[in-house]
């Protein structure tokens, strides 16, 4: 077994109930049910449990963890514990004494997901009216004084708008854009097709992103994550399996990776009956794939397998069946066609898009 350092961060889906229903939701298809969600209590304990992990920065995100009544007990707990907090909001309902409390609290950095760079587009991606209510939050992030980070996940239907996303993420105030593509678990990969971008969509993109990075360095950093289906070798998912970040889901099953669920063949634990430290050194699920010694050929003799660690075992299991196999987007992969398949059944004409149902749950 591979040693096994301590994890650096904990991203806590506090609840999967959210006011948006994004078409790209990378949460699982079967959400958890508001009874199904753990107590405060319990909460507080996997803070306890992860700050003596070794944790030191928390996520508290969803869904959207604002619909949570008890967020500025947990978060409180946080701060008392020492820990970083970071709030991964939508921005529906935040205002400026709700976020001056939180602050107070110890949130210490609010990262804010925009759909589009309209209201028009933003809300029909969103599939709610809510763009009016992410410019009544980056205003209390701005008159509270917390770094703001601006999250958009592309795709087909809002990649024509980087430059005036990154105009409005400079007008928000934000220090930090996000900028990336979809990736294609949960809900997001029953969408596929239709949230593909165009090659050149893709091209178009690039000296765009170059430009403004440039032009905005020391004010506002941009961070642009590729489309992998389109690249030749796969992204360093999670920087490796079990190595720095556990996800605590709703109901606290703990997840390598926040979307895990989708490796069927995983067994997972729970933070209701195994001690988290239990699961971070010893789970088989956290074991499965750390290090090297799990890989096949290609991966195993292959001088990038301590760069991008093999790739994406969601990826690999929803695309091959197996998530030992290597990542089907690396070019050595002997499934690489796999992919080519998909980015050549590209449709010409947009695709209609199924919005994230409310409401359905496990
Ligand atoms: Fe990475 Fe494996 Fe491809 Fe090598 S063969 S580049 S380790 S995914
Ligand atoms: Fe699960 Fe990449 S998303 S390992």
């Amino acid at each position: 077994m591979p040693d096994v350092a301590a994890p650096l961060g904990l991203l806590a889906e506090l609840t999967h109930r959210c006011p948006l229903h994004c078409p790209y939701c990378s949460n699982p298809l079967e959400l958890i049910a508001r009874q199904q969600e753990l107590s405060t209590e319990q909460w507080c304990s996997v803070l306890d449990q992860a700050r003596d992990l070794g944790v030191l920065q928390v996520h508290l995100s969803g869904g959207e963890p604002l619909a949570r009544n008890d967020l500025p007990e947990i978060v409180s707990h946080a701060r008392s514990l020492g820990c970083y907090v970071n709030l991964v909001t939508s921005g529906v309902g935040l205002t400026t004494p709700r976020l001056a409390d939180l602050v107070e609290r110890g949130i210490d950095h609010v990262q804010l997901s925009l759909q589009g760079a309209s209201e028009s587009s933003n809300n029909a991606i969103a599939g709610a009216r809510v763009f009016k209510h992410k410019l009544v939050a980056a205003e209390a992030v701005a008159e509270v004084g917390v770094p703001l980070t601006v999250n958009t996940v592309l795709h087909r239907r809002n990649h024509g708008e980087i430059a005036e996303l990154i105009a409005t993420a400079e007008r928000l105030g934000a220090e930090r854009l996000e900028l990336a593509n979809t990736q294609y678990y949960g809900w997001a990969l029953r969408n596929r097709t239709a949230l593909m971008p165009t090659r050149e969509q893709l091209d178009a993109a690039e000296p765009i992103v170059r430009e403004a990075t440039e032009r905005l360095a020391g004010t506002m950093q941009i961070v642009y994550v590729v489309a992998d289906y389109a690249d030749a070798h796969p992204k360093p998912c999670m920087h490796g399996w079990g190595a720095r970040q556990l996800t605590v889901a709703p109901d606290g099953t703990v997840l390598p990776c926040p979307a895990a669920t989708a490796i069927t063949t995983l067994e997972l634990s729970s933070i209701v009956d195994t001690p988290l430290a239990d699961i971070w050194y010893s789970s088989s699920s956290f074991n499965a794939f750390r290090g090297t010694d799990w890989m096949s050929e290609p991966c195993r003799g292959c001088p990038r397998k301590d760069t991008d660690f093999g790739g994406c075992r969601c990826q690999a299991f929803l695309l091959t069946g197996d998530a030992t196999a290597t990542d089907p987007v690396c070019s050595l992969s002997p499934n690489r066609g796999v992919v080519d398949q998909i980015l050549a059944e590209q449709p010409p004409v947009e695709v209609e898009l199924t919005m994230r149902a409310p409401g359905r749950v496990r």
